[in-house]
């Protein structure tokens, strides 16, 4: 295809529909028992058919669920550590037979797409919790949403008939537009950036050490569905767009956002974050302190720690690990425990908490935190 790494299992996926086929597929769809999908599926449906989730075409079937839970792998033994599955509630389950083609449906009833169902089965929910989050604990939002939907799974081949409408269409780039914008370039190395936060002083200092060795830095936000309380994916765009614009050279990112749900599954979704950014192309990602963790459900560095368990010829793309930044006054800088010789009482360390409750207070946040342009974006956008 180009220089960059082949996409996790060696082809990118494209489950979108042919315009021509569109309407007979629509047609076919109206007679088909409907599958409402929630905000998650919707963005989990979006991901597999633009190749997002290669090598996946559908939702997982009951054999793929089993050895991604107990191995974090496909029957075929690639690496995916986080299962991809539609639930539908018990009623709607008893209407469908495995081999029937279904119409996955959003809130507005209208058919976004067909699956063909290979599998209906019923899994433990406490079980699914534990191995993918660590804890059954209600207070964990992954599984707080675990719990509420449906413990029944039908899965299958997906194709996509309908898009959404994107929220941010000038940054909805798929694998495959991000592919060609990294080879126009000219970049042969290009590290991926998860976030799912403004980005903050931190942020910007591993991303900035990262474009040290590296050819480009792709900036993946992700915008679908995250906690009540995480930062609104539009007022995190603004900020993006300003911080890059003032404090980036132009010529060495690439602004894109990534449509899934956020899990908060700590270092299981720190793997499933590189590979999906391996299938957008990067050639490395960034695995900072506790990445996609909540609370204290994780230590600090587990998600860096569960990289060892694979080979890195299996994965392919190089995860970068960076120790807890912070700026220090001494240093006159931003700094880690690696490179500050200094004490805590020399360093800022404010947490998220601190940040919005000041936000809120229309407090400034001081710009060794987090840049002036930065911080007066998020204050406007939460008021
Ligand atoms: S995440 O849930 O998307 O991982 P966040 O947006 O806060 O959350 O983090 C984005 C990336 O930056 C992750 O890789 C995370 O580990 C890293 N990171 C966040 N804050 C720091 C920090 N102070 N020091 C080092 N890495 C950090």
């Amino acid at each position: 295809m180009d220089q960059l790494l082949n996409p996790h299992g060696g082809i990118l996926m494209n489950r979108e529909c042919e315009k021509v086929e569109t309407e007979i597929l629509l047609e076919e769809g109206i007679e088909s028992v409907k599958v409402p999908l929630d905000h998650w599926a919707l963005s989990d449906l979006e991901c597999i058919a633009m190749g997002a989730f290669s090598p996946l075409k559908g939702f997982m079937t009951k054999e793929e669920y089993a050895q991604v839970i107990d191995q974090m792998r496909l029957p075929n033994g690639l690496i995916w550590p986080l299962p991809i599955t539609l639930p539908v509630d018990e009623q709607l389950a008893s209407k469908i037979q495995e081999g029937d083609r279904v119409a996955l449906v959003n809130s507005a009833k209208e058919i976004c797409g067909l699956m063909d169902v290979e599998s209906k089965y019923e899994i433990n929910q406490v079980e699914e919790a534990k191995f993918i989050y660590g804890t059954y604990e209600i207070g964990h939002p992954g599984v707080r949403k675990l719990f509420k939907r449906s413990s029944i799974y039908i899965g299958g081949p997906i194709i996509l008939l309908k898009q959404r409408t994107k929220e941010f269409p000038s940054f909805s780039l798929t694998p495959q537009e991000t592919r060609h914008l990294f080879t126009a370039r000219g970049w042969k190395t290009i590290v991926g950036f998860q976030t799912r936060n403004p980005i903050h002083r931190a942020h910007e200092y591993i991303q900035k050490s990262a474009l040290e060795i590296v050819d480009g830095l792709f900036v993946h936000p992700l915008v679908g569905e995250t906690k009540a309380d995480d930062i609104p994916a539009k007022v995190r765009m603004e900020s993006y767009q300003v911080l890059l614009t003032n404090y980036f050279p132009q010529d060495r990112f690439v602004l894109g956002v990534f449509p899934a749900a956020m899990r908060y599954a700590g270092p299981r979704e720190a793997v499933f974050h590189a590979i999906v950014r391996k299938n957008y192309g990067c050639t490395h990602f960034i695995v900072g302190r506790d990445h996609a963790g909540v609370g204290n459900y994780y230590g600090i560095y587990d998600a860096q720690h569960i990289f060892s368990q694979f080979k890195p010829e299996e994965l392919e793309i190089t995860p970068l690990f960076f120790e807890h930044s912070f700026y220090c006054y001494r240093c006159e800088g931003m700094a880690t425990y690696k490179t500050c010789p200094h004490s805590d009482e020399d360093r800022l360390n404010l947490s998220g908490t601190r940040v919005r409750s000041m936000l809120k207070k229309g407090v400034k946040p001081p710009k060794e935190f987090t840049r002036e342009e930065v911080a007066t974006i998020l204050m406007y956008g939460l008021k």
